[in-house]
């Protein structure tokens, strides 16, 4: 049964609004005049508040900051022409909160509950959302553990948070990959399917690595033998090879990420073929040399679509057809804007 959900709201006295240059977002640096906070002690959630953002005050013993028990998600709010604000399939991301909890020890948040905070937060702070193309607000629940204790051992006690992000493209270009045949993001059994903060901290120094040589973004491997195709950067990595959708299916070393499935569901709209499965490096590199390698690109909420310029492996870089004359990515980047925008029909019922 769905509960309304209790807030104490305390609304700002100075808001950030009028001095926020929107013009020039940078991803993630710019948050606005309001946080959602949440704990959870004694089995339960509680103490829902709305408040003006700003620092927290927690103990330097927290477990979240010793052992990484911490995840996040990330959703994205739209403003519609007429004023309408729309949230992004959030309820996909609901469902993997609780799982990116349940692989930590971590407790659940009913779904409900999830969605009502990203409503009631968003909806204070609807005037920061960005409409200029390609702009939308990025949402970040997160939680993160808070006893304080140097056991190693689940905590008893937990806070959750929403912070809100106006924001533009992520990436402003194709981007200059690199097969990593080194490291690893993630291995069988680890837990490369939940977004929690450790897999992104462990992924900074290969990809600092890549930028030293050039490269924007790393295409990660399997961890037992660098053959396969698993994530690029922190999105799904998706591919138009020989007239095909192909992507590495999910297992637990792969998210399941929103963006990927909303990919998926268009390409069966469309009739296009999808396969899911193991993707070889040699049949990428194949592709690429031969040219039936047609489309590259990074899909994630916070990258949506983004297009690979140029994929490097063992020392050899093969350019791909440039992004404005890709089909398929590029009828999947109008769809979804005219879907996410409230300019096209939204027959998945994705807007929230
Ligand atoms: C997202 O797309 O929301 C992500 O998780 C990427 C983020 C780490 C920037």
């Amino acid at each position: 049964m769905t509960e309304t959900l209790d807030i104490k709201i305390t609304k700002t006295l100075k808001s950030r609004l009028a001095e926020t240059d929107f013009d020039n977002l940078v991803f993630g640096r710019t948050f606005t005049d309001h946080m959602l906070v949440a704990d959870y002690s004694d089995g339960e959630w509680k103490n829902f508040e709305i408040l003006p953002y700003g620092e927290i005050s927690v103990s330097p013993g927290i477990s979240s900051l010793h052992y990484g028990q911490s995840f996040f998600e990330g959703i994205k709010a739209y403003k519609h022409a007429d004023g309408k604000v729309s949230i992004f399939r959030p309820d996909k991301n609901a469902q993997r909160f609780n799982k990116s909890a349940e692989r930590l020890c971590m407790p659940p948040m009913p779904e409900d509950i999830f969605l009502q905070s990203l409503l009631a937060v968003v909806d204070i702070d609807r005037n920061w959302i960005p409409t200029a193309p390609g702009h939308s607000l990025y949402i970040r629940p997160f939680m993160f553990a808070t006893d304080q204790y140097l056991g190693v051992a689940p905590s008893l006690s937990y806070k959750y948070m929403v912070l809100l992000c106006p924001v533009g493209p992520y990436f402003t270009k194709a981007l200059r990959t690199k097969i990593e045949t080194h490291y690893t993001r993630s291995a069988a059994g680890g837990m490369g399917y939940a977004k929690s903060s450790g897999n992104y901290g462990g992924s900074m120094y290969p990809a600092k690595k890549a930028a030293e040589e050039g490269f924007d973004q790393l295409i990660w491997t399997d961890a037992k033998e660098h053959k396969y195709i698993e994530e690029m950067g922190a999105a799904n990595a998706m591919f138009v090879l020989d007239g095909k959708l192909v992507t590495p299916l999910t297992q637990d070393t792969i998210l399941d990420g929103v963006t990927r499935d909303t990919v998926i569901t268009l390409a069966h709209d469309w009739g296009f073929p999808v396969e899911e499965r193991n993707v070889s490096v040699d049949e990428l590199i194949a592709g690429a040399k031969s040219g039936k390698l047609t489309d590259a690109f990074g899909a994630g909420t916070a990258a949506t679509i983004a297009p690979v310029g140029s994929i490097s492996y063992q020392g050899e870089e093969y350019t791909l057809i440039d992004p404005s004359q890709r089909e398929f990515s590029q009828k999947v980047l109008k769809t979804l804007d005219a879907i996410r925008y409230g300019q096209g029909p939204d027959v998945h019922g994705w807007n929230c």
